[in-house]
């Protein structure tokens, strides 16, 4: 029989992860603060769990993945909490992109109630997430690993165990510094090309096929070009992951002046921004800054 999965968090990642895993035959338990984002799984084959408690209670291994720490640690610890609900030998995976640190205390929660953990954010985009080819980077012992991989089979395609718990999160922090930097590069080089006379599309199209060839750009170039910022990777959650980089590098004495850089102009794009819009936004700042 196929172990019963929990799944805590049904926003723009969370909800294809949970179709795929009932499509890969799992007995499925969700929660989600908003209830009306269930719906569609349910109708699909999903429960619905009362609490987080109680689709803890119900699971033998539990995923999680909500915005931001202020949310997890809500989920976790709150009312009716995840951890409160979790049986001795279960497992839980969490998949949220936080701080190293705050996953080290659920780690040592977790210890003192015999639940294995990992931290195990992802990368792969919304896209990623429907196709089921989402890939892991993950903190925890490969015991933890070897247990849960048959499900995370159903949403993932790579998994690559980093170290002990935090390092999971801090390899993805530091992913996502590179993916911003990237489209912020490239936000200032099409400034730069457009000032000048050339169609953005000749930058696209000679930037591909170049060593600077950015895998983001094939899915961030189009929408950039369009002005179409619709939420695919909110600017609010990349804000969030650049500024826990920036605090990761600032408690372990290292300076990013590039990443600081570009972290202080997704802040003014941010706080400009009247809607919830993707990252890619971010070439608003030049095109604003372009036409004044
Ligand atoms: N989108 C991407 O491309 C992508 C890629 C890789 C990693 N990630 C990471 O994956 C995580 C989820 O991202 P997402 O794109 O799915 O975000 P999202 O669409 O904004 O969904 C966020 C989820 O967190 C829940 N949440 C927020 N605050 C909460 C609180 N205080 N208490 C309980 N639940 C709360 C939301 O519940 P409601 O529905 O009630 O608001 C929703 O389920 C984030 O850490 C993000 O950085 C995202």
């Amino acid at each position: 029989m196929k172990p019963a999965v929990g799944l805590v968090g049904l926003g723009l990642m969370g909800k294809p992860m949970g179709r795929n895993l009932l499509k890969a035959g799992f007995p499925l338990t969700v929660w989600n603060r908003t209830a009306s984002k269930a719906d569609d799984l349910l109708r699909e084959g999903a429960r619905w769990g009362e609490s987080p408690l109680a689709v803890a209670a119900a699971s033998d291994v539990v995923i999680t993945i909500v915005s931001d720490p202020p949310a997890l640690e809500g989920i976790l610890w709150g009312a009716n909490g995840v951890l409160e609900g979790m049986r001795k030998g279960s497992v839980l995976v969490d998949s949220s992109t936080v701080s190293p640190e705050l996953e080290r205390r659920v780690a040592a929660d977790c210890a003192q109630r015999a639940v294995d953990f990992l931290d195990a954010p992802v990368t792969g985009g919304t896209w990623g997430a429907e196709s089921g080819d989402l890939v892991f980077m993950i903190g925890g012992r490969q015991e933890t690993l070897t247990r849960v991989e048959p499900i995370l089979q159903a949403v993932g395609k790579r998994f690559f165990l980093l170290g002990p718990n935090g390092a999971g999160q801090t390899v993805k922090l530091a992913m996502n510094m590179i993916l911003a930097l990237q489209v912020e590069a490239f936000a200032e080089a099409l400034a730069l090309v457009t000032g000048a006379g050339v169609a953005g599309e000749k930058l696209v199209e000679v930037l591909q096929s170049s060593m600077a060839r950015a895998g983001v750009l094939d899915v961030k170039a189009p929408v950039i070009l369009k002005g179409d910022f619709k939420p695919s990777f909110p600017l609010r959650l990349m804000h969030k992951d650049m500024r826990l980089a920036l605090e990761l590098a600032k408690q372990l004495g290292i300076t990013l002046p590039a990443g600081a850089a570009a972290f202080e102009t997704y802040s003014t794009v941010k706080a400009a921004a009247k809607e919830d819009v993707d990252f890619s936004a971010v070439a608003r700042f030049w095109q604003k800054a372009q036409s004044a």
